[in-house]
Order: structure tokens, then sequence, then C-alpha cells
């Protein structure tokens, strides 16, 4: 005999046998009694959970924030103080496909961080592109639509991405970013990630500051091409996962450089763009970078369902000293990632052990499924509501974070009005070489494949709005790829494909 633990059953009593089915007879049938293979096939019926309706397919691995530069002018927040050192999770992952998918496929990557502060935990839910492609919340929905599969032929649809994106004039900077060389990172430690939403600090005089969140890579920045990429996935699905996996196991740990961008409230009256409009970032002549630390990935997770698929991130998510912005797609994700924690993985999410604060946990929530731990921790049955005369849990007034004036009629406006969508996108066209703008074309071009003239027309004419070369590049490589003309005799564009 050996010392190998015992097999038990769930209910922790020995399983007698793991091999043989318990019939009447050697030829069956089986015995009903038999409750270790009821137990074993209703377990497998139930080993899948809803997979996150964005960002499905993701890669991640715990390390370490730590803090080196000195803003503690800005902000209170204990795991932004100098020398302070925080515990964190990272997933990254792609937008659109499913938990299958392929990992080396164009799209934005997800740059999800958890730190585990003393304050309770701080997520940081962005994405490896410093804008995003809408700046309403409404819009959300509809612009997911489009990247998912259509509803009839259950096949992604170039039509329908490319319709919304032409009519949606504010996706220009982030489809420039998607199409651009970085749009298909070769790993997870060779991109930058951005919180790419302004967000606030405040300090303990109750002043309050905009800021937006950087992770500069330190690996540097690898990309592939298209070709280079289907090529990959023709022999491997997971790199990403090989990737990242392996680096941490051979102790090659992967680092990022920790900026800030601070605009004080007054700036923020005074900029010519809208300093909360998510197509926008801040221009780094105006706003220069602060180096504030490091960030280092050093442990794999041991289980990656329990660990990295049940994490659970969200903008919600914050500690004293760290706030939210005016930014109404910010505002909208701060409902809706715990409500998407609350269906997928059940109304105690924060139970299980990846997304539980290092820090005590104190509320008055009570019972509901999966409840671990009762309604309250504070070892006192007696208080199980508030205000109480028994020394429940208090509120923390230093907490409060400053008031914010707001003023402006209710009404609703057009995000569209009065907003610059092509000079930003114009200013990065511009920084690409001569190499970098053709594949830029070329990329658009074969996402382009089948869509039909007038949507084509009408995104070339955006194109067009921020650089002439702009359109014409990416007219040039619709010819040389699918053949693509416009019917100049009737003036209604067409498409080969
Ligand atoms: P800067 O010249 O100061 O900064 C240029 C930035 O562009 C750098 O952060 C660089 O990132 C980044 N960059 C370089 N190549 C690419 C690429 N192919 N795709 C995406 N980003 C790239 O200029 P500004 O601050 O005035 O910004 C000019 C344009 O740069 C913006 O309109 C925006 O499109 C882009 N940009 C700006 C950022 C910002 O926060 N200001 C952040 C990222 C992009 P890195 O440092 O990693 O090399
Ligand atoms: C995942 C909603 C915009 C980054 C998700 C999920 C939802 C969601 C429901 C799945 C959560 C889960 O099941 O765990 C929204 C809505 C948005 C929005 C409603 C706008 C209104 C954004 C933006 C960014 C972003 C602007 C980045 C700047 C991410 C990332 C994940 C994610 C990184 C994956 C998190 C993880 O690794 O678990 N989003 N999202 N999303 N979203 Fe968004």
């Amino acid at each position: 005999m050996t010392d190998r633990p015992i097999l038990t059953t769930t209910a922790g009593a020995p399983v007698p046998d793991n091999q043989n089915t318990m019939t009447a007879g050697p030829r069956g049938g089986v015995m009903l009694q038999d409750y270790q293979l009821l137990e074993k096939l209703a377990h497998q019926n139930r080993e899948r959970i809803p997979e996150r309706v964005v960002h499905a397919k993701g890669w991640g691995a715990y390390g370490t924030l730590s803090i080196t530069g000195d803003i503690s002018r800005y902000t209170k927040a204990k795991c932004l103080q100098p020398g302070a050192t925080t515990p964190m999770l990272a997933r990254f992952s792609t937008v659109a496909g499913e938990l299958g998918a392929a990992d080396h496929e164009r799209d934005v990557r997800g740059f999800a961080l958890k730190f585990y502060t003393e304050e309770g935990n701080w997520d940081l839910v962005g994405n490896n592109t410093p804008v995003f492609f809408i700046r309403d919340p409404y819009k959300f929905p509809d612009f997911i639509h489009t990247q998912k599969r259509h509803p009839k032929t259950n096949m992604r649809s170039a039509t329908a991405m490319w319709d919304f994106w032409s009519l949606s004039p504010e996706s220009l900077h982030q489809v420039t970013i998607l199409m651009s060389d970085r749009g298909l990172p070769v790993d997870p430690m060779h991109m930058n990630g951005y919180g790419s939403h302004t967000y606030s600090l405040w300090n303990d005089a109750g002043e309050r500051f905009w800021v937006k969140f950087h992770f500069k890579t330190q690996q540097g920045h690898q990309h592939y091409t298209n070709a280079r990429g289907e090529e990959i996935i023709g022999k491997t699905r997971e790199g990403y996962q090989e990737a990242l996996f392996g680096t941490i196991d051979r102790g090659e740990f992967p680092k990022w450089t920790v900026q800030v961008q601070i605009m004080t409230e007054a700036q923020a009256e005074a900029t010519s763009f809208n300093p909360f409009d998510l197509t926008k970032v801040w221009p780094h002549g105006e706003f220069p970078v602060i180096e504030i630390g490091t960030m280092e990935l050093n442990r794999n997770a041991e289980n990656y369902f329990a660990e990295i698929e049940q994490a659970a991130f969200s903008p919600s998510n914050i500690i004293p000293g760290i706030g939210h912005s005016p930014d109404k797609v910010l505002q909208a994700r701060v409902f809706s990632y715990a409500d998407a924690h609350r269906y997928r993985l059940g109304t105690h999410y924060e139970h299980i052990p990846v997304n539980q604060p290092k820090c005590p946990v104190h509320h008055y929530h009570r019972d509901g499924s999966m409840n671990m731990y009762g309604g309250l921790a504070t070892g006192n049955p007696d208080a199980y509501y508030e205000p109480n005369s028994v020394d429940g849990p208090v509120e923390q007034p230093s907490a409060k974070e400053p008031p914010l004036k707001i003023d402006g009629d209710m009404s609703r406006y057009n995000h569209r009005d009065g907003n610059d969508d092509y000079s930003q996108p114009r200013a990065l066209f511009n920084m690409f070489d001569a190499d970098q703008k053709g594949r830029l074309f070329s990329n658009i071009a074969a996402a382009m494949g089948g869509v039909p003239g007038v949507i084509v027309e009408r995104q070339l004419a955006h194109f067009k709005m921020i650089h002439e070369d702009y359109e014409a590049g990416v007219r040039a490589a619709l010819e040389s790829q699918h053949g693509y003309k416009v019917d100049t005799i009737s003036a209604t564009p067409t498409a080969a494909e």
C-alpha cells in the first residue's frame, strides 16, 4: 500500500470501487443505489458555466504591483503610495471569439487587472488600446451584436461590422488601431494595457484629479501580420496560453511600467476635447505621463477554471482615493459587470476564492444561493440589520469621495454633436511609416471582403476625412485584393465579391 489519499464521495465517505458499476449480475442492469455513478454523471453535466458574453477566451496569471513613484499628493489610495506592493491578478482576452476561439485572431485584447488591496479589491478592466469603439453605452449591445454571429447564418458578418462602424464615425480611432500592427500582438507580454477611461484620484484634502492609467510593456511591442497569424492558428489555437503560461513557468516574469496622466478639474473645463470621451486619448504633449511603478506577473494559476474562468472583474470595484468619472460608458460598466457575474457565476461570486478580497469583509447582505459565510462576517448573530445597537459594522466617512459639481438640463444629448472624430486618428495615421500604412490598408481591405459597395463607400468617405492617403490606400488594397470597383455610371458603389 502507498500513502496516496483515499478517493471519497463529495460527502467524504471512501469510494470502494471507481472502476466497476454496481449491477445485478455481471451483465447488468445497473443498481439505482450506485450513487457514485449518479454523482459522476450529474457532476459532468454541470462542468460548464455560461461563457462571458464578451471576452470569453482568456489567459491569466498572478503578480505584484510595486509603486516607486510618488503621487501621494493626488491620491490617498494606500496601494498607490510610494513603496506599496500589492498582490494582483491579470486576465487577458480577445473580445469577440468564443471560449474555443483561436488566440491569434485580429481583435482588441482585454487587459483586466484585480488588485487585492488592504482597502478592498480595485479592478481596472481595460484593453490593450487607449480608446474604444463607442462613446455612448446605448451602443454597446448593438456593437457587440455586429462582432458576434449573425442570427441566421450563425457566422460572423463583415457586412454587419462595417455597416455599424461606417454609421458610427466615433469608432474610427479604435478601428485604425485594431487594423494597425497593434491589432495582432504576438502574445499578452508584448502589448501595452490601458485603463482607457478617465478615472479619478482624490486625496485626504478632498481634492479630485482626473487620471488615465497606462501599462507599458517592458518586453517591447511585437506583432504578427495576418498571414503569420493564420500560419500559427494552423499549428496551434492556444498560442497565447502557451506563451503566457510557459514564460511564467520558466521563471521569466513579464513586466509592465505603470504610468498615469493627470488632469486637474480646472484643466478639464478647458480642453479642446471632452476628457471623458472614451474615443479620445489625452495627448502626451499636453498631459505628460508620470511613471509610478511596475507590474510583474510571476505565478500561474493552479486551476484554470477555478481561478481564471471564475475570475470576476468589475469597474465598480474601486477603493478610497480612486473614483470613477462622468464618462457615460464607464458609468454603464459600473452596473453591467457585477450583473454579469451574478448571472454567470452566482449571487455570491465574491465568495469564490479568486474574487475574495484579502481584507476583512463586513456587510448586511443575507442568505442567497451558494452563500459560504452567512450573511455577515461580524461574528455577531444579532447584527443582521443596520442601524443597530449591538456593535454591528458601521460606515467609514473618510471613504467618502469629494463632491463633484454637476450641472445641466436632463436630456438625451446627441453624443455625435460637435465631436471631432478625425483629428486623433489622423495623428495616429501620421505616425505610421509607409510599411505600417501599407499593412493598415491591406488589413482593412482583407476585413472588408464581401461587404456591399454602399457600406464600403461610406467607410471610405470617413477614411478620407482622416487623410486622403488613408482612403486612397484602402481603395487600392480593395481593388487589388477583391477587384473592387466603384460603378461610376450609376454612381452606385458596387463590390466584386
Ligand atoms: P505621442 O507621440 O506622444 O504618443 C504616441 C503614442 O502612440 C505612444 O503612446 C505610442 O505607444 C503609441 N503608438 C505608437 N504606435 C502605435 C500604434 N500602431 N497603435 C497605437 N498606438 C501606437 O502622441 P500623442 O499623445 O499626441 O498621441 C498621438 C496619437 O497616438 C493619438 O491620437 C493616439 O492615436 C495614439 N496614442 C496616444 C496615446 C496617449 O495616451 N496619448 C496612447 C496610445 C496611442 P508606446 O508608448 O507604447 O510606443
Ligand atoms: C468583459 C460589458 C465596455 C473591457 C465584459 C463583460 C461584460 C461587459 C458583460 C463580461 C463580464 C463577465 O462575464 O465576467 C461591457 C459594457 C461596456 C463594456 C456594457 C460598455 C457599455 C468595455 C470597455 C472595455 C472593456 C470600454 C475596456 C476599456 C472588458 C474586459 C473584459 C470585459 C477586459 C473581460 C474581463 C475579464 O477578463 O474577465 N464587458 N463592456 N469593456 N470587458 Fe467590457
